[in-house]
């Protein structure tokens, strides 16, 4: 196992490319299962769950070729087992689910399970698959379904999912008749699965509201798609520029679909400015907490919490954090309190207090997001910072040591 190890208090200078999005990456991947011609797919970042979704693929009988952000993928004949070796580790896995169910008429895939941000349960996908003709029982930890043939339906989500949308927008575009989804997620990664399937030749109405109208097709064409920039990493590098006091030009920052964290950065006094190509972030003087909370999009996202959070810790004054999404996603907290943070938990909200200075400390990374803060936290704490378990990390940040330290962190990565 990785770990990092982070000398802080560096104002981070210059500028950052943002990659290509895991999680828009991710369903396009799975997408290519509802394809019998070659797909290529351009900006794909090189990450631990591309490679894990890879594997998945290739299993699933889509043979996949990958280099420096380029993928094909050619799928095969197609088999149904996604095993539980692969999900449990990338819970996305699900999203194979629809696809086979629209292709092939069965699956067997790995229920995902509990994971540490949250129960996380797969109830609305099963749901909407059901509504659309798919029959499902659960055997020795396995979800099995099939159908006959997908039709159409009118689902409605008791919550905006974006796996569930995702999930179903892929299963009704080769479904028969029409499919409505009301209460869809709206996620700007929704909309660019949405954009592939349409160059694939799905026909799909209502994209980035939260009704979508989809008309079965018969078969989707072979396409060459480029995935959107990740609006997660850009607004972690945001954050870092915040939190070092530096400034920071970040190249295909996706300024519009980062609305709601770039106004809460500027009420939290940073200056965050579009410019050709992307975004620049500084600070113009001392920061200040806010009041945060997290909801589907156009929210502020439950994927940039644990990062305002640990720049929060330096700004002054006192701010409330509310997880409005997931149940579980405080683990950064008590990582951030043994680096000096003030932060107390009650129920789904953090109450956050500056203080002057953190100090660095060896500290454990517990989820994907929650690692990024505590990377944060170590830029700009005092003295040596080690984030173990970088493992996390590498699943949705592409070579992020090498990208903070070409704009001036000092940060390594030594074996654990
Ligand atoms: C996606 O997860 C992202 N993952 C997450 O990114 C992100 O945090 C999340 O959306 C919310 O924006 C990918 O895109 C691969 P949901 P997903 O279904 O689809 C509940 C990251 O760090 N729910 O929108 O799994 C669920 O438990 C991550 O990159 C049900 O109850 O999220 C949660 O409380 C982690 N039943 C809420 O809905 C269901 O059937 C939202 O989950 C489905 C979801």
């Amino acid at each position: 196992m990785d770990k990092l190890i982070i000398e802080g208090g560096v104002p981070l200078t210059g500028s950052i490319e943002i990659s290509g999005s895991k999680n828009a990456a991710l369903p396009v991947l799975f997408a290519s299962i509802l394809l019998s011609e070659p797909v290529r797919l351009r900006n794909v970042p090189n990450l631990r769950d591309i490679h894990t979704t890879l594997k998945l693929l290739n299993m699933l009988g889509c043979a996949c070729e990958y280099q420096k952000g380029q993928l094909t993928i050619r799928p095969g004949c197609l088999l149904p087992e996604a095993p539980y070796d692969l999900v449990r580790t990338m819970r996305a896995s699900v999203l194979c689910l629809g696809p086979l169910l629209a292709r092939i008429g069965h699956a067997r895939v790995a229920l995902p399970g509990g994971c540490a941000i949250g129960a996380r349960p797969v109830d609305q996908h099963l749901k909407g698959l059901e509504l659309m003709g798919a029959r499902f029982k659960l055997e020795k930890g396995y979800i099995l379904g099939h159908c006959r043939k997908l039709h159409g339906a009118r689902v409605t989500f008791d919550m905006p999912t974006v796996g569930g949308t995702e999930n179903l927008l892929m299963a009704a575009a080769l479904a028969e008749g029409e499919t409505f989804l009301e209460n869809a997620a709206r996620e700007p990664e929704v909309m660019d699965l949405v954009n592939f399937l349409i160059a694939c030749g799905a026909r799909i109405e209502g994209q980035g509201t939260s009704r979508i109208h989809i008309t079965g097709v018969k078969a989707l064409r072979g396409v060459e798609y480029t995935v959107m920039p990740d609006r997660i990493e850009a607004g972690t590098f945001l954050v870092a520029a915040g939190i070092t006091g530096g400034e920071l030009l970040l190249r295909q920052c996706p300024v519009n679909e980062l609305e709601s964290v770039i106004l809460k950065l500027r009420d939290m006094g940073m200056i965050v400015s579009e410019v050709p190509g992307g975004a620049l972030a500084k600070c113009a003087g001392p920061l200040r907490c806010v009041d945060v909370t997290t909801n589907p999009y156009p929210g502020f996202p439950t994927d940039m919490q644990a990062q305002v959070m640990a720049l929060m810790c330096l700004a002054a004054g006192a701010g409330a954090v509310e997880e409005s999404v997931f149940e579980n996603r405080f683990m950064h907290v008590p990582e951030l309190v043994r680096m000096g943070g003030s932060i107390r938990i009650s129920g789904h909200t953090a109450m956050v207090r500056g203080v002057r200075r953190l100090t660095g400390a060896p500290v454990m990374a517990s989820d994907l997001r929650g690692a990024a803060a505590l990377v944060l936290a170590g830029l700009a704490a005092g003295g040596i910072t080690e984030v173990s378990r970088v493992y996390h990390l590498d699943r949705g940040y592409e070579s992020i040591e090498d990208k903070l330290a070409a704009v001036g962190a000092r940060i390594r990565r030594e074996k654990e």
